[in-house]
């Protein structure tokens, strides 16, 4: 096995693998998933809250040019995509992201990738359980007639005291997190079915009622508008790398992982526009735009009734809570591979013998993030969300180019074409545009968030380094043969 490069504090990629023994049966995880339930697994994390929620504040600033939104997030994502599939398939292991960095880039990169996982991870579960509230209380209405209190189904900053749904759904995800994955890839796998179908539906029902006028004016805020509504519909795509955090679960990560990254965006590319020009087509943007439940609405719309709204909801009430799972379940084996190289505490990569899970990572994973879910507003943290994303997408592109020229020999089941000029540099330009999209205030956020970050790394991660204790501890063993042999 090569040594660590330990100057730099870099880790090769042969090591994280050899170390995660992603190349072997037996070391702890279980390897369950076929490419099939990394597709479902890829769906589940992604399709959420973005489309049912966030679709109407991207229409508020695009209007129907809210495709072309779609269209740029996606190749936004895609180019990272591809970066993620050589990556995914070169390196299969948990860590995603922030093992690529550290392969690619160095300790202290790494951690700070890790770091903005946290955002797009563990605060985006927060985020998306906050949306799922939303929509159990659309279910309530249309199957009751009557709505759960405010005070106990939104936080203070939107008008309630605590999100009691909103604790409830990551209650609920991590319960099944604990049991064993091959129960969560399964109930991903419904989960997914069931909102690919609800979401085909409405897109028959809007088609149904389609109007062409309603597509005019096509970009009412022209240029400005588009670009903001990318920034607002980027939120939709997080959650696709999620599948390279399954690269220790897999059965055939080398090949399976690649190709389920570039299947799950293709798809849900096409299902987002799909869906926006069937919402808008059917009743115009200016009722889409910034409309609570809009999908339900539109279905009220056009079928005269609120059966079809209440099924819709029922729809965005399983989709959120697979987001939820799929991402709290990304965010335990990220921290699991921090934990492993003694950046974050081992509580992280304890895998408990009786269910092969890392049960009480997930159990603290659950407690932290269900805090901002209680007791937040989606707003609040929908773009510091996406900044974190951004960040992480930009690193993952330089790391591919990195890695190339470090690693030449490495084994890749696939490589970026068109490297390095147009893909990833592309990818990493595409990223800055979205991030100098979300203002000023997220910035300031994002540097202040960074900076916390930096002090962990100062204060703990550098000193506990897996990496940087056998370095020294060679080093020690170095010199007292030295010694002897002086003697
Ligand atoms: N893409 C995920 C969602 O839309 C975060 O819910």
């Amino acid at each position: 096995m090569p040594a660590p490069r330990t100057t730099l504090r870099i880790k090769s990629p042969q090591l994280l693998v050899a170390e995660s023994g992603a190349d072997r049966e037996g070391h702890g995880l279980r390897r369950t998933m076929g490419l099939f339930q990394l597709i479902c697994f890829g769906v589940g994390a992604i399709v959420g809250t973005g489309i049912f929620v966030g679709l109407s504040d991207s229409v508020a600033q695009a209007g129907p040019a809210v495709v072309v939104s779609f269209v740029l997030a996606a190749i936004t994502c895609v180019f990272t995509a591809l970066s993620f599939a050589e990556l995914g398939g070169a390196i299969p292991v948990s860590g995603s992201s922030y093992s690529f960095a550290y392969a690619g880039l160095g300790e202290p990169t790494a951690f700070l990738v890790g770091w903005c996982l946290l955002l797009e991870y563990g605060v985006s579960v927060s985020a998306v359980a906050v949306g799922w509230s939303q929509y159990v209380n659309e279910l309530l209405h249309g199957l009751t007639g009557r709505q759960l209190p405010a005070a106990l189904s939104a936080g203070p900053g939107d008008g309630g005291i605590v999100n009691l749904p909103a604790v409830i759904v990551i209650a609920l995800a991590c319960l099944l997190l604990v049991r064993g994955v091959r129960e969560s890839a399964r109930a991903t796998a419904a989960m997914a079915a069931v909102k690919l179908a609800i979401l085909l539906a409405f897109c028959a029902i809007g088609y149904s009622a389609f109007k062409d006028g309603n597509l005019t004016p096509f970009s009412p805020a022209g240029l400005g508008g588009i670009g903001a509504g990318t920034t607002a519909a980027f939120f939709s795509y997080i959650g696709f790398d999620a599948i390279t955090t399954a690269g220790e679960e897999a059965k055939n990560p080398r090949r399976d992982v690649p190709v389920a990254i570039l299947v799950c965006m293709g798809l849900v590319t096409l299902l987002y526009c799909a869906v926006a020009v069937a919402a808008i087509g059917a009743v115009g943007g200016d009722r889409v735009a910034g409309r609570p439940a809009a999908l339900s609405y539109v279905v009220n719309e056009v079928t005269g009734s609120t059966i079809g709204g209440g099924i819709i909801a029922f729809g965005a009430v399983v989709a959120i809570a697979s987001v939820v799972l799929a991402v709290m379940y990304g965010q335990t084996r990220i921290l699991m591979s921090m934990s492993r190289d003694g950046l974050v505490p081992r509580i992280f990569e304890k895998v408990s013998p009786r269910t092969a899970t890392p049960a009480a990572g997930t159990l603290v994973v659950a407690v932290v993030f269900a805090l901002p879910a209680a007791f937040a507003s989606l707003d609040a943290v929908m773009n510091l969300c996406t900044i974190g994303t951004l960040a992480v997408m930009a690193v993952v592109n330089i790391a591919v180019i990195a890695l190339r020229r470090r690693e030449p020999g490495l084994a890749r089941t696939f490589r970026v074409p068109l490297h390095p000029v147009l893909l990833p540099l592309l990818g990493v330009g595409f990223c800055l545009y979205l991030m100098y999209e979300t203002g000023r205030r997220t910035w300031i956020q994002f540097a202040v968030f960074l900076a916390v970050g930096l002090l962990a790394y100062l204060g703990y991660g550098r000193r506990h380094s897996t990496l940087a204790g056998a370095a020294r501890a060679e080093v020690t063993s170095d010199a007292a043969d030295a010694a002897r042999q002086a003697v």
